[in-house]
């Protein structure tokens, strides 16, 4: 990481020691400015991580100049650097919340290790800053973006479920952000002081699930040593989130449909029945009704879990989420990485909405967490995205701007049809959707004049 410095100082002379002592240090990049307005404007425009000051500003006065400088930068230490020490100004400035007062003439040493002291600091506030909005995010809504009709949709749902007991089944492809909803709805019950226990079937052997889920008792099997207590019990108060179901064994699939009628259990090898006070949240990237009619799924646990069914839709059927959420997420990324804000040029933009996005959001966050690191200045241009997605959407533009729309699938119905009348129709279709215009009729269909005139005489269309 690299750390940006201001020194804010009226003296050529010493600016130019300063940018020297500084030089030596290589994580450090310095920005100079000779007077309290320019100082002020660079704060607002750039994101610093120390600021060095000599507190000379007869424009504004001391005191105010620091008030001005922590209210534009709250968490940012300030070093106070002057040759011109005096205990007023000492206590002016400690009483203003500096981080550390150097009076010249100073040792390099001594002004490098305030330095070090500061910028661990500031690293720790931007650290730490980030882990509390992460964490509050948890709780929030607000954090939950989409603006399309499904998402608000999905988000009413979860809004009016959270304060009951309700099981809850979220079904959406992978990186959709089923687990964000399962989490937004246990911090958002009046479960949430209680535990959030999470669970993903897909991501533990078979033989290892059942004692997760269930626990065990001392010497129900040989490695069993002493008593352990399973997932369902350690949600007791609080919420068990069952990820990736459908990736769940007949047997626990039995185990589990009793746990959620009876919100009883018993460990493994053990004989007392303990009872679970829990909220069920469960999550699928399959479609569980198909799993259920191939036999795949217990039938009766598949009612009992879709008491209330949310379902999350793919990215690219809610493209109007594109563009926010990648907002979203650079404003997180540029945060976290310490970095100025940054925004997304047009033809990104573009690129970004012609993706496929086959990860969903998932995908979309690590490709701006990955255009952030690369982007050096304040915008996200082309050569900060990944070349699959450039290279994507060029053929997917080709696609769009020709005719024959390959995209289109069409679904052979089981007892087979007919070429000659599909094709008969079509070309009905296209005379008519332009008003029996040839040319026209024949760029629709992606066909020139002559080869549509046959088709006309083929079919006995032409006049
Ligand atoms: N609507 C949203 N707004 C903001 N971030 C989201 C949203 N949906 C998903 N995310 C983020 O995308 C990533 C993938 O979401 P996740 O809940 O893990 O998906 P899933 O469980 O469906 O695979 C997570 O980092 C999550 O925070
Ligand atoms: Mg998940």
């Amino acid at each position: 990481m690299t750390y940006r410095v201001l020194i804010a100082d009226d003296e050529e002379r010493m600016r130019r020691v300063l940018a020297m002592v500084f030089d030596e240090m290589k994580d450090v990049k310095v920005v100079t400015s000779s007077n309290c307005v320019t100082t002020l404007n660079y704060l607002d425009k750039e994101r610093f991580h120390l600021i060095i000051t000599d507190l000379k500003v007869p424009e504004m006065g001391r005191v105010e100049f620091l008030r001005a400088i922590k209210g534009k930068l709250p968490d940012v230490p300030v070093i106070v650097l002057t040759a011109y020490g005096s205990v007023g100004s000492a206590i002016d400035a400690m009483k203003e919340g500096v981080f550390d007062y150097l009076t010249a003439p100073f040792e390099n040493d001594i002004l490098k290790l305030a330095v070090k002291r500061a910028l661990k600091m500031s690293s720790l506030a931007i650290e730490n800053k980030f882990l509390r909005q992460e964490l509050e995010s948890h709780y929030d809504f607000k954090n939950i973006i989409g603006n399309s009709p499904q998402v608000v949709d999905s988000l009413r749902l979860v809004g009016e479920v959270s304060n009951t007991d309700s099981t809850v089944l979220i079904t959406g492809e992978s990186g959709t952000g089923k687990e964000l909803i399962a989490r937004a709805i246990h911090y958002n019950s009046n479960r949430a002081c209680g535990p959030l226990i999470a669970l993903n079937c897909a991501a533990i052997p078979e033989n290892l699930l059942e004692s997760e889920l269930f626990g065990y008792e001392k010497g129900a099997f040989t490695s069993a040593e002493k008593t352990k207590k399973g997932r369902f019990e350690l949600a007791s108060g609080g919420t068990f989130f069952l990820d990736e179901i459908s990736e769940m064994s007949a047997a626990i699939q039995a185990k589990v449909l009793r746990v959620i009628e009876s919100r009883e259990l018993e460990r493994l090898g053990g004989t007392e029945t303990i009872k679970v006070d829990i909220r069920i949240i469960c999550a699928t990237n399959k479609n569980l009704e198909e799993l259920v009619k191939c036999g795949k799924f217990r039938e009766d646990l598949y009612y009992r879990i879709s008491v209330f069914p949310i379902i999350l839709p793919p990215l690219r059927d809610r493209k109007e989420d594109i563009i926010p959420l990648s907002k979203h997420f650079l404003k997180q990324f540029s945060m976290k990485m310490g970095k100025s804000p940054i925004s997304l040029s047009k033809e990104v933009e573009k690129l970004l909405l012609m993706h496929r996005w086959e990860g969903n959001i998932r995908e979309l966050q690590n490709v701006i967490e990955r255009a952030v690191i690369l982007c050096k200045s304040n915008i996200i241009t082309t050569e900060h995205l990944p070349t699959s997605i450039v290279k994507c959407a060029l053929s997917t533009d080709k696609l769009q701007n020709q005719p024959q729309n390959n995209s289109i699938v069409f679904d052979i119905p089981p007892h087979g049809l007919s070429l000659d009348a599909l094709e008969r129709q079509l070309v009905t279709q296209a005379l008519e959707k332009s008003k029996n215009n040839k040319t026209k009729a024949a760029k629709l269909l992606g066909l020139t004049r002559g080869t549509f005139r046959y088709r006309l005489l083929k079919y006995g269309l032409s006049n």
